[in-house]
């Protein structure tokens, strides 16, 4: 059999397509989830410290994530009964940081093939040839891979990052601005530059007032927090 060549998928491409058997049953991705943003993400083994405090830190925000329109799935290369075993440890045996009793809802694919993973560029042999790292891959509701980040195994994720990644992506897309270093929601966000001279002359003459400008090729405007939550997720 040929080996199976470890891809890397890249930004604006089509999420690679595969079917799966995870705790939640089978599924057809990214097909099953079409309309919804997807984070697929996966963590190098079941039963792992750092993995735990991820998956516990996931369970308790789903909610958040839900309400924009966002499906988790987790993977690693472990077998069905491992996910299972772990999950229920999960949430009838570990209390960290005031988080306890959480029920992993969302889909955990079980991989021991490494299909997915190599599919995903998830196993990268410098860092371990049997685990994956901690991949976090931002599907758009087409299916289009929007954002890609890259953990090693022994720093666990940011997961207000990951959800600032999301709603980053979401605002860009709906407002169609682009959004400066260390943006949150709340924060000014970045109108696209000017086309024409025309344009560039109207915004440093500054006649409105909406715009602040710090020069004819970067300007800013205000997009409240509440403007932004109630556009994101629908
Ligand atoms: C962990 O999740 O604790 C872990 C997993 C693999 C290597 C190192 C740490």
């Amino acid at each position: 059999m040929m080996e199976e060549m470890n891809v890397m998928p890249r930004i604006g491409e089509q999420a690679p397509s595969f079917e799966a058997v995870t705790t939640q049953g089978k599924i057809n991705f990214p097909v099953d989830y079409r309309g919804k943003w997807v984070i697929l993400f996966s963590h190098p083994a079941d039963f792992t410290p750092v993995c735990t405090t991820e998956f516990m830190t996931f369970g308790k925000m789903a909610a958040e994530y839900e309400a924009l329109n966002c499906q988790l799935v987790g993977l690693s290369i472990d077998g069905l009964y491992s996910h299972i075993a772990w999950l229920r440890t999960i949430k009838d045996k570990i209390d960290y940081k005031g988080m306890k009793d959480i029920e992993i809802k969302f889909p955990l694919i079980e991989d021991v093939s490494m299909h997915v993973a190599k599919l995903y560029g998830m196993v990268q042999p410098g860092e371990s040839e049997t685990q994956a790292v901690r991949a976090v891959f931002f599907i758009d509701p087409k299916g289009i891979i929007r954002t890609i980040l890259y953990y090693p195994l022994s720093l666990g994720r940011n997961f207000d990052e990951i959800k600032r990644v999301l709603m980053g992506l979401q605002t860009a897309d709906n407002f169609g601005v682009a959004l400066p270093a260390d943006w949150r929601p709340g924060d000014d966000v970045i109108v696209p530059t000017a086309g024409s001279c025309g344009v560039a002359k109207e915004r440093m003459d500054n006649k409105t007032g909406e715009l602040i400008c710090y020069d004819w090729f970067f300007c800013t405007r205000k997009l409240s927090k509440e403007e932004v939550e109630s556009k994101l997720g629908k």
